[in-house]
């Protein structure tokens, strides 16, 4: 039994790197990347991803590890721990405010990913192109539906956070993801043998080396640092539950590793069946919510039942996917609000779930229900995406770099990274180059880039 002072963490290995990995797979594995890769060269893309999670995913990640893992405490705390400076602990507390307030929206697109589980499970997903249009437009502009499934999928995050690290986050980690990749295995071998798959694999892996110009090296660079869920205080706080043995730079490295791998998955499921039938594919909810069940309705016509196991396999993924994502945004809060306001987790918990939700009730009207939620031109929806993603995210990752590179302790920086000397810490200097110099400079690119200045 665990003392109530006593602070809890992973039980295992596996349970860091699972959960971990789930924080960092998630929707923009499977409506980003694979269309990113498609139209910008392909294989050569995926290098030049892989190059980028590298320079930037990588390090950034271990940043974020050594401030969570050294001061076992919440993401605002931690960072007040390792600078004892009210400036930087500046970082720590943006860092909360990001993850929660995208929490928000980000659990509105997962209630609709539920929708979807039981719109393929009735058999609504059925009809001509143009119905899933239509199907999908009047589903999310409706005032009720998208707030009951918003209500669900944050009930299911509640029970499970509620229950702590390890027998919340660690084991329904341990069970979603091995799902989540089973699935995603089997749409992608399916989608692989049907007639006229091999155009799609040619779109998405056929080097094209024209294609690529520093606009797709910048896209890159912010999607590595997106995909990884840095700079949202996620990986700081589940860092904090990691042991005193685990080795930082090598769970990096599984980590972006299997999320490069489902990201690449993820278009050969997609891809392959798309061209079969001779759909054009796209990105971002349009994908998923519009094109995809068309093309999987389509591709396997011939089979109505293969159609609709796979149908439901793929919207099971995808909320698997938003779910483990959505359990470590809520977790950063619920550290927060535990350890600040010495609360119970439970009373937590309940605190950040149902404020978050209220947030996404406010998101998931402004996209129809309630026009009147809109300001210079863009839904509460968009805005929270564009302040969230494209302002607090990048300068929280480029004060993070530039802290840990130039001001943390270098006695604690290197303490973290070889875990007190017991490890040889053969990458240490590379590391830190990356993290003095290249880090901060990418960060710069792809914020300047975002704003269409470069
Ligand atoms: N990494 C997630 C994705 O690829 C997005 C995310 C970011 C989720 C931060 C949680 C926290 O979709």
């Amino acid at each position: 039994m665990m003392l109530d002072n006593e602070r809890a963490n992973f039980a295992t290995k596996l349970g860091i790197i699972l959960a971990t990995a789930g924080s960092a797979v998630g929707l923009g594995n499977v409506w980003r990347f694979p269309y990113m890769a498609g139209q910008n060269g392909g294989a050569v893309f995926i290098v030049i991803y892989m190059l980028c999670v590298l320079l930037l995913g990588i390090p950034c990640m271990i940043n974020e590890f050594i401030i969570g893992r050294h001061a076992y405490a919440n993401t605002a705390r931690a960072y007040r721990t390792i600078s004892k400076s009210r400036g930087w602990m500046l970082i720590g507390y943006m860092s909360v405010l990001t993850g929660f307030l995208i929490t928000g929206y980000y659990a509105v697109v997962s209630g609709w990913c539920l929708q979807y589980v039981w719109a393929s499970l009735v058999g609504h997903l059925h009809g001509e192109p143009d119905y899933y249009k239509s199907y999908f437009a009047s589903f999310s502009s409706d005032p009720v539906k998208p707030i009951f499934w918003l209500v669900i999928i944050m009930l299911m995050t509640y029970l499970i956070v509620k229950n702590g690290i390890r027998d919340g986050i660690e084991r329904a980690s341990k069970l979603f993801m091995p799902t989540l990749f089973i699935l995603l295995v089997i749409i992608a071998v399916a989608s692989c043998m049907l007639p006229g798959a091999h155009a799609g694999i040619e779109f998405l892996l056929k080097p094209n080396w024209s294609m690529i110009n520093s606009d797709v090296f910048l896209s890159a660079l912010g999607q590595s640092f997106y995909s990884l869920s840095i700079a949202m205080g996620c990986i700081c706080t589940y860092a904090s539950y990691f042991s005193k043995h685990t080795n930082l730079a090598n769970s990096a490295i599984q980590i972006s590793v299997i999320d490069s791998m489902v990201a690449i998955l993820a278009g050969l499921m997609i891809f392959p069946a798309a061209f079969s039938v001779g759909v054009n594919p796209d990105s971002g909810p349009s994908l998923i919510f519009i094109t995809l069940p068309n093309v999987f309705q389509q591709a396997f016509g011939e089979w109505p039942v293969v159609g609709y196991v796979i149908s439901l396999m793929f919207y099971g993924l995808l909320t698997l996917a938003a779910l483990t994502s959505l359990m470590s945004l809520v977790e950063v809060s619920t550290a927060f609000c535990q350890e600040e306001m010495k609360i119970t987790r439970k009373a937590a918990t309940l605190i950040v779930v149902s404020s978050a939700t209220i947030i996404g009730v406010f998101c998931s009207f402004s996209l129809g229900a309630y026009d009147g939620l809109a300001f210079f031109g863009l839904s509460l929806f968009e805005i929270f995406d564009f302040v969230t993603g494209q302002i607090f995210l990048p300068v929280v990752g480029f004060l993070t770099s530039v802290y840990i590179g130039w001001f943390a302790p270098h006695k604690v920086v290197r303490d973290e990274f070889t875990n007190w000397g017991t490890l040889r810490g053969t990458y240490f200097h590379l590391y830190l180059l990356l993290v003095k110099y290249i880090c901060p400079i990418c960060i710069i690119f792809i914020f300047l880039h975002q704003f269409g200045l470069i």
